[in-house]
């Protein structure tokens, strides 16, 4: 397979006016008009103690100034590994319109406050899936798994507003590195690097 690249004219340094959030929020967008399915998803590297890395998608539900945010069941292997380390790394890889942004840095777990207030807006049925599964942990068979639903679900049959498990939250990525990368005609792609530092971030052009 080999596809070519080219829709893009080049990266100015000077459009990302030492800040890579604005045209993370432009492209986001684009990405999702032009026809990435959840153009929020992310593909989220781990390490844990033992220095190997792991990865796996998940859903990013904020960016700002802070960094990103993303929810999950905290006593998952990527929680474990998060837990050990402290840091993580995230791609959005928006193939269809041959761009791809890649972010890295601490990754701490948000307040019990902002975990609820995100978990009171999530749909019962992913509340109810969230006490059913120890995620990431071996289940037997699928009968297992449909009887953990099962039970979870009509535990909670009479619960108005179910309660957040404490097994799960959010976290808050804090960008430290940020690059932007489009492609370009003969492999010849555009890459941009923000790096932060003590006065705010450093833009520069890497080579492909
Ligand atoms: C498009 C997509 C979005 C996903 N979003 C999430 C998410 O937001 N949170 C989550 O815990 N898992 C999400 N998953 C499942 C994860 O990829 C993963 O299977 C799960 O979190 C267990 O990972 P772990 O065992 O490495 O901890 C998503 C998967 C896909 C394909």
């Amino acid at each position: 397979m080999r596809v070519g690249y080219g829709l893009h004219s080049r990266l100015d340094v000077a459009d990302l006016d030492g800040d890579w959030l604005p045209l993370f929020t432009v492209w986001l967008d684009e990405a999702g008009r032009r026809g990435v399915r959840e153009p929020n998803a992310m593909v989220l590297g781990t390490a844990g103690a033992d220095g190997r890395p792991s990865t796996r998608t998940v859903l990013c539900k904020g960016a700002d100034a802070r960094g990103l945010t993303f929810f999950t069941t905290t006593s998952s292997r990527k929680g474990a590994q998060l837990a050990a380390s402290g840091h993580a790394s995230v791609t959005f890889p928006w193939l269809v319109v041959e761009r791809q942004v890649h972010i890295e840095g601490r990754c701490d777990p948000l307040d019990r406050a902002d975990s609820l207030a995100y978990w009171r807006t999530r749909p019962r049925g992913s509340q109810v899936a969230a006490w059913a599964s120890e995620q990431s942990q071996p289940a037997e068979s699928v009968e297992e798994l449909e009887s953990l639903f099962a039970v979870a679900e009509e535990r909670l049959a009479g619960v108005d507003e179910i309660p957040m498990p404490d097994r799960w939250g959010g976290y808050l990525l804090t960008p430290e590195r940020v690059e932007f990368w489009q492609g370009g005609r003969d492999r010849f792609h555009d890459r941009v690097e923000c790096l932060r530092g003590d006065g705010g971030w450093t833009v520069r052009r890497l080579q492909p």
